[in-house]
């Protein structure tokens, strides 16, 4: 894959909370991530740790009772004829404004789990398309077909032109998903957000999808975040990867640092939850202890620390850990590897309030 050392996408300190009527949900707490042009980054973790509203966060379309609390989501945009780029920050721009929509959909696709759920079961898939072209190209209708015929082709649907006039519910799993993806890349985005996009299918067309998936990144040079529960589709399409727990990301490295030198207790008992072609029938696959704590009650200290097999004790459940930069430039969020003992001076520091005399 083509990757440049250029940024396309920094999100720092991102804070998105959800005020409903049982508590205030902390499902983003300070996520950090850098995404560099033409770079596939796998974002996982176990279910509720804020994959999905950390994509909604990019796509500003955080609705209530969410909203972003703090932090930044710095997009380089490709700036009009030339290969300058302009720096915005998506979380201070109007969800629904001018801006953003010429961003959303256009510059930032997205495609979803479902695709049932996604497009219009009262539409055709022409009608789905030519609405996303005519949004953001400057092209008559005709054109529009076109162009949506060839993004149809160009993600190997045969008979285009049919597909172009059916419903969705005439298509299979496998075809629905390409016609998302066709719809997602017919304006030629620079970022594709693909939340879970493979889950609903049986495992031969996940295989073609994600095939797909490869070879049009690698014809068109754009940046992919590809949110998965499936280490192994991570290994397969991923450069980096950003392990998220209860909202941060706990550990950030290239994929193969990932898989063959984690460092991060949480990262390292995702990895042996994977099922491995070594193992015996009759050994069982490794769970990890416990279960993702209720994001309104995070846990004191590491977030991670009931859950965690190195714990230790008076550090872990009172000192949270900051990102550290490995010299290998791993970056991992955890006091095995430092970080303790500035921590301690600080809060000694800031605890041990001299007495008047
Ligand atoms: N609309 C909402 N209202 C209330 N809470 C929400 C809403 N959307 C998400 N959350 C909460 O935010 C947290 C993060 O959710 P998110 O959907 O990002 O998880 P995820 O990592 O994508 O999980 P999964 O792997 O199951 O898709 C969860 O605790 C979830 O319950
Ligand atoms: S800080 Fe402590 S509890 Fe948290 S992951 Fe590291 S060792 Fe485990
Ligand atoms: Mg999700």
């Amino acid at each position: 894959m083509t990757k440049h050392n250029d940024i396309i996408l920094q999100v720092t300190d991102l804070h998105a909370h959800f005020f409903t009527e049982s508590g205030v949900i902390r499902a983003l707490s300070g996520v950090d991530f850098t995404l560099r042009r033409g770079e596939v980054l796998g974002i996982v973790g176990e279910s509720g740790c804020g994959k999905s509203v950390t994509a909604q966060c990019i796509m500003n379309m955080v609705t209530k009772p969410g909203k972003i609390m703090g932090g930044e989501i710095v997009y380089q945009r490709r700036a009009k004829g030339g290969g300058m780029t302009e720096a915005v920050n998506i979380t201070k721009l109007n969800p629904r404004g001018r801006e953003m929509r010429t961003i959303r959909g256009n510059e930032i696709a997205m495609i979803f789990q479902e695709p049932m759920t996604s497009l219009d079961p009262l539409y055709t898939v022409g009608n789905q398309l030519l609405e996303a072209i005519l949004l953001h190209q400057n092209v008559t209708k005709a054109e529009a077909r076109e162009v949506g015929e060839d993004a149809l082709a160009r993600v190997h649907l045969p008979e285009p032109g049919r597909i172009f006039d059916s419903y969705p519910h005439q298509l299979s799993g496998g075809q629905r998903q390409r016609v998302m993806i066709a719809i997602a890349l017919s304006c030629n985005p620079s970022l594709l957000i693909a939340d879970e996009p493979t889950t609903a299918l049986d495992v031969t067309t996940q295989a073609q999808i994600l095939d797909l998936m490869q070879e049009l990144q690698e014809a068109t040079g754009m940046s992919i975040i590809f949110i998965t529960h499936d280490l192994g589709v991570v290994a397969e399409m991923c450069d980096e990867v950003a392990v998220m727990y209860l909202g941060k990301v706990v550990e950030k490295t290239d994929v193969d640092t990932a898989f063959y030198s984690p460092k991060h207790p949480y990262t390292r008992a995702l990895l042996r939850s994977i099922p491995r072609l070594e193992s015996t029938e009759h050994q069982r696959l490794a769970v990890i202890r416990g279960n993702v704590p209720d994001p309104s009650v995070v846990p004191m200290g590491c977030p991670f620390h009931p859950r965690c097999p190195e714990y230790m004790p008076d550090l872990c459940n009172v000192i949270t850990p900051s990102m550290i930069t490995l010299d290998n430039g791993q970056d991992v969020r955890c006091l095995l590897y430092g970080g303790a003992e500035q921590a301690m001076e600080k809060r000694a520091s800031t605890t041990l309030t001299p007495i008047p005399a």
